[in-house]
């Protein structure tokens, strides 16, 4: 690979940049603020720096202000010109910092201001990530934009896991549904949801893993169905934690999993303990036998 390869560019930045995200920086004008504003939505996909689109990358090289949420590593916010306004106006489960409508109006006001900005969202922004919702309110505002999607955490953290979300012996459809929605999960479809021969990935569905369990295995999902939980998936600490239906929430509560985290119901999930591959990330495979545990738990 040329040493002029963007590709390259991006190791090295990442390697020597110290930059603190959270202050506002002075905005450089040239030729880019001259240009016609648009809001540029754009996935930053689920962790790994590297993937990142290329598209992507380039935005984030003449964004004018980056609007970007908290899953949004330091790595990948390191890659932003530095003469850019970094907006942190991320949210997490129970502590929102800024309400959708704060960030929707944020938009609205950045979007008017004849600048490039980048709206910047972990994974794709078209996956749980509210995006619909955001350009909506661009459209109303008469405000132009772009869509650049990004790797949704099913798909990367599946690939960095060495879980495929399809194989011709296991599974021939993927369902992603999230625990975190406006209706109850009463009103969701389960029988549809417990299907064999499917693929569950479940996003934001840590805190109600006992009652993902408990619906799939009433639904008809047997309770020695493969399970998969992945933390920071596709990041240096990733850790992946393999084991049933019945046992998901002990495995949860005993390896201590922390958010983000994706869950992987099916058979494709037995396929990790073969194809797992991301260097250094050992494969944790959870048994309800105590012994085994206290060993696993030291090696993470
Ligand atoms: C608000 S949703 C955003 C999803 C994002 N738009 C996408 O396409 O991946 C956040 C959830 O995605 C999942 N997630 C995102 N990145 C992850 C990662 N690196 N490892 C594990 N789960 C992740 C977790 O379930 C997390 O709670």
């Amino acid at each position: 690979m040329s040493t002029n390869h963007p590709y390259i560019t991006i190791k090295s930045r990442v390697a020597n940049s110290s930059r603190a995200h959270t202050q506002p920086q002075v905005r450089r004008t040239d030729s880019i603020a001259s240009k016609k504003g648009k809001v540029y939505l754009v996935g930053s996909g689920p962790g790994d720096p590297d993937l990142l689109t290329l598209k992507a990358y380039k935005l984030l090289q003449r964004a004018e202000v980056v609007l970007h949420d908290s899953l949004v590593s330091q790595e990948i916010l390191s890659l932003v010109n530095n003469s850019a306004l970094l907006v942190d106006v991320g949210k997490r489960a129970s502590h929102h910092s800024k309400h959708q409508s704060e960030i929707n109006d944020l938009l609205v006001d950045h979007g008017s201001s004849n600048r490039c900005v980048v709206r910047l969202k972990g994974g794709d922004p078209f996956v749980y990530g509210r995006g619909g919702e955001e350009l909506q309110a661009l459209v109303a505002a008469n405000i132009a934009f772009e869509v650049v999607p990004g790797i949704t955490a099913a798909s990367g953290c599946a690939s960095y896991a060495g879980i495929p979300l399809t194989h011709r012996d296991y599974s021939q459809t993927v369902m992603f549904i999230t625990a975190q929605c406006k209706n109850s999960e009463e009103n969701l479809n389960w029988p549809s949801i417990a299907r064999q021969n499917q693929t569950l990935v479940v996003y934001m569905g840590l805190l109600k893993n006992e009652v993902l369990a408990e619906r799939l295995i009433k639904y008809g999902r047997a309770p020695d169905t493969a399970v998969a939980v992945i933390e920071n998936g596709t990041t240096n600490s990733q850790r992946v934690i393999t084991g049933t239906l019945r046992t998901l929430s002990d495995l949860v509560e005993k390896h201590r999993v922390i958010s983000p985290a994706l869950i992987i119901v099916g058979e494709v999930v037995s396929l990790a303990s073969t194809l797992d591959w991301f260097t250094d990330n050992k494969l944790i495979e959870h048994t309800n036998n105590s012994d085994i545990f206290y060993e696993l738990e030291e090696a993470v």
